[in-house]
């Protein structure tokens, strides 16, 4: 039996790095948090290894890493640039992966006009031209924003649906937290270290066109949703228009671009890394069941825009 990694999280406490966090605790691989001084740990386990650590003290950082092979960052939008600190730690420690947040998809670019996404790109080639061996995970989208929010133009409960670009042809990858949460503790617990460097592993539990979910909001309504278009010049405009107000809800409309203009499954890549034995959720399940965790909740405002773009 091949023996486990020792790793070491920052960032435990997001709406999607709490579930990964979680899974790789019931691994039962050795694991170490590190937080953030005022961050609240009260959550973990007691018997859970932690060490509060300020991301700018080199040294502390170093000594937080002492006896660790897999650095999993879950560090959230705002703190993307402070991942600086651990490519600057990392060569003076003995850690053998870095694994940047992303759970995204592969920035193009198009994307690359959002700054948080371009910094996350950034965040990635820094670390490979430092040497450090780096890997990123590349779930695409996550089925709870997707149907439990109106970022892509769905509305579940409203029965409702943007098609932007070609969208309603197009396909989008998914997958739920949960499954994000397995393929961590999958991917990172046991494969050996020197399998695992300098990969964008894509993770895959269900594929959808604009016009499976049209179809799925009808079986769930028993009446068709009202369909919306919007044109990829139309959207890009708008997400021009909010980057000038410095507006973060642009970010919002560029995740529905690699859906419209089919480029989403090249985004998450053909290194995809299927979680053995797991019970894939599916589209009906999720739409017509309603078998969803929610999303995080949006400020109101930004809810309100959602609300009324493009519908
Ligand atoms: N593809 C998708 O649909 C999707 C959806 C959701 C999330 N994501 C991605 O998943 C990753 C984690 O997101 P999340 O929503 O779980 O996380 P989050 O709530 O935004 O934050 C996670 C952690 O980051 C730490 N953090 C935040 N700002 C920081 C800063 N300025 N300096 C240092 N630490 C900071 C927080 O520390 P404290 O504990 O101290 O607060 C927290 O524990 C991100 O890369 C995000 O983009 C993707």
């Amino acid at each position: 039996m091949p023996s486990f990694n020792r790793i070491a999280v920052y960032g435990h406490r997001g709406w999607a790095s709490s579930a990964i966090v979680d899974a790789l605790i019931a691994s039962g691989a050795p694991l170490k948090v590190l937080y953030r001084h005022d961050s609240d740990v009260s959550r973990l386990p007691d018997d859970l290894p932690k060490v509060a650590v300020d991301l700018d003290d080199e040294e502390a950082l170093i000594g937080a890493l002492e006896d660790v092979d897999i650095l999993i960052s879950l560090v959230g939008h705002e703190g993307v640039i402070k991942q600086y600190n651990f490519i600057r730690a990392i060569p003076k420690t003995n850690v053998k992966l870095f694994v940047p947040s992303d759970l995204g998809y592969r920035v193009d670019e198009e994307m690359a006009t959002i700054p948080v996404l371009k910094a996350k790109a950034e965040v990635e080639k820094a670390s490979k031209d430092a040497g450090i061996p780096t890997t990123v995970v590349l779930p695409g989208n996550l089925a709870e924003s997707t149907f439990d929010s109106l970022l892509l133009g769905i509305d579940v409960g409203g029965n409702r649906i943007v098609y932007t670009g070609d969208s309603e042809h197009q396909k989008m990858n998914i997958c739920t937290r949960k499954y994000i949460a397995a393929a961590y503790a999958a991917i990172f617990t046991k494969t050996p270290i020197s399998q695992l460097q300098n990969r964008s592993i894509g993770l895959s539990e269900f594929i959808v066109t604009g016009s499976d979910v049209a179809a799925a909001l009808e079986r769930k309504h028993g009446t068709p949703p009202q369909i919306f278009r919007a044109s990829v010049e139309r959207v890009t405009k708008e997400i021009e228009a909010r980057l000038q107000k410095d507006d973060v809800s642009a970010i919002s409309l560029a995740y529905r671009l690699p859906w419209a203009t089919g480029k989403h499954l090249e985004l998450v890549g053909t290194d995809v890394w299927d979680v053995a034995g797991y019970q894939k959720t599916t589209l009906d399940k999720v739409v017509v069941e309603g078998d969803l965790e929610p999303f995080k909740a949006f400020p109101p405002q930004f809810a309100a825009l959602m609300e009324t773009t493009f519908f």
